[in-house]
C-alpha cells in the first residue's frame, strides 16, 4: 500500500478536502463511460467523487505540475481498475494544449486553482508563512525561479507592483523598500527573515485583525513564481477546444484576480460577434463557442465553510461547449 496516498472514498479522511465537490458533481452532470480533464488533480479528491459519479467506467485525464501528486494518481488509478487513467506531469495550459492538438475531445474540463493543503504542509516548500522553511514556492520544483531569486534580484519597483498586484498588499511599497535595503548585505533564504523584513515594515496597527501580516504577500510571490495567471489565460481558450459540444468546463477560484479572468473569458467566449458595437449588422460571423451556465458564481455553503474553513473563498464558474468552431 502506497503510504501517503488517499485509499478511501471518505472525504473527511482526505489529505485536500476537495472544495465544493457535491455542486462540482452536479454541475458536471457526467454518466458512467464519459471522459474527464482534470487539470489540476492534487490529491485527487474531486477525481474520486466524479468517478464515483461515472461509476467508475470512462477515461480520466489528470494533469499536475508538482510530481508529488504520482503517489495519490498511483491510489487513484489502482482504485478504478475498470477505468481509462492518465497523468501528465505539465503545466495545464501546456498539457491541454497537446490534448486539442492531438483532438481529444472531453466531456469535462476541471480546474481547481491555486495549491493543495498537502503542499501548504509540505512546510519544506516554503508556501507557509506560518513555519520558518527555505524560500522557494515552486509547485514544479524543475523550474528555475524561486521566490528567493525573485525577492533578491527584482528590482524595488517590481516587487512593489508584484505585492500590490497579485496580494493587494497596502504597505507594498515599504515591503520592497525594506527588502531591498536588507538583501544588500543579507540575501533572503529563508521563509521566516521575509516575514521578519515585512512585520518590521508595516504600522504597528496593522499587524493586528486582518490575518497574517505576511499572508498578501506571500500569496503575491506564490502567484508570480507560478506565473498562476498568466497560465489560466492560456489555459482557458484550450479548455474550450477540448470539450465536445455540449462539454462542460468548471473552475474553482480562490481570489478576486483568478475569479476576474475566469468570468471574462467565459462571457467573451460566450458573446460571438466580436464587430465594433456601432456596426449595423455583424460581419465577423463569430459564433459563441461557451454557453455560461451560472451567471451568478456559485460559493460554498455555511455547512461546507465550517467543515473545511479553506473553502470560504472558494468560487465556482461553469459553462458548456457550443457547437461553433467545432
Ligand atoms: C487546489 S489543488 C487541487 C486539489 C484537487 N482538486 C483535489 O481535490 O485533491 C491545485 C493543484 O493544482 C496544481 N496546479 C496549480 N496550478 C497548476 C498549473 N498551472 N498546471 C498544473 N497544475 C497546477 C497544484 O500543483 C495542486 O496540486
Amino acid at each position: 500500500m502506497l503510504p501517503s496516498a488517499w485509499h478511501t472514498n471518505d472525504i473527511a479522511e482526505a489529505p485536500h478536502i476537495p472544495v465544493l465537490h457535491r455542486e462540482v458533481v452536479a454541475w458536471l452532470d457526467l454518466d458512467p463511460g464519459m471522459t474527464v480533464v482534470d487539470g489540476t488533480f492534487g490529491a485527487g479528491g474531486h477525481a474520486r467523487v466524479l468517478a464515483e459519479r461515472m461509476e467508475g467506467r470512462g477515461c480520466y485525464v489528470a494533469i499536475d505540475r508538482d510530481p508529488n501528486v504520482h503517489v495519490h494518481f498511483a491510489a487513484f488509478a489502482a482504485d478504478h481498475p475498470d477505468m481509462r487513467t492518465r497523468l501528465i506531469g505539465a503545466n495545464f495550459a501546456l498539457a491541454l494544449r497537446n490534448l486539442a492538438a492531438t483532438g481529444v475531445r472531453a466531456d469535462a474540463v476541471l480546474l481547481d486553482l491555486g495549491i493543495s493543503s498537502m503542499q501548504v504542509d509540505e512546510t519544506e516548500r516554503g508556501f507557509s508563512y506560518s513555519t520558518d522553511a527555505p524560500l522557494d514556492m515552486r509547485m514544479d520544483p524543475s523550474e528555475p525561479r524561486t521566490a528567493a531569486n525573485l525577492v533578491n534580484e527584482l528590482d524595488e519597483r517590481e516587487l512593489a507592483r508584484i505585492f500590490n498586484r497579485y496580494g493587494e498588499e497596502r504597505y507594498a511599497g515599504q515591503i520592497a523598500r525594506a527588502i531591498c535595503r536588507r538583501r544588500g548585505s543579507e540575501p533572503y533564504a529563508r521563509s521566516g527573515d521575509l516575514v521578519d523584513t515585512i512585520r518590521r515594515s508595516i504600522p504597528t496597527p496593522a499587524l493586528f485583525g486582518q490575518g497574517h501580516p505576511a499572508k498578501r504577500v506571500f500569496q503575491a510571490l506564490r502567484i508570480a513564481v507560478n506565473d498562476e495567471l498568466g497560465s489560466l489565460e492560456n489555459a482557458l481558450s484550450l479548455a474550450t477546444q477540448v470539450l465536445r459540444p455540449g462539454g462542460r468546463l468548471a473552475v474553482i477560484s480562490f481570489h478576486s484576480l483568478e475569479d476576474r479572468i475566469v468570468k471574462g473569458a467565459m462571457r467573451d467566449a460566450s458573446r460571438g460577434c466580436v464587430c465594433p458595437p456601432d456596426l449595423p449588422i455583424c460581419g465577423c460571423g463569430t459564433e459563441p463557442e461557451l454557453r455560461v451556465l451560472t451567471p451568478r458564481v456559485v460559493r460554498p455553503t455555511d455547512d461546507e465553510i465550517g467543515e473545511n474553513p479553506r473553502a470560504a473563498s472558494a468560487r465556482l464558474r461553469v459553462a458548456e461547449r457550443t457547437v461553433a468552431g467545432t
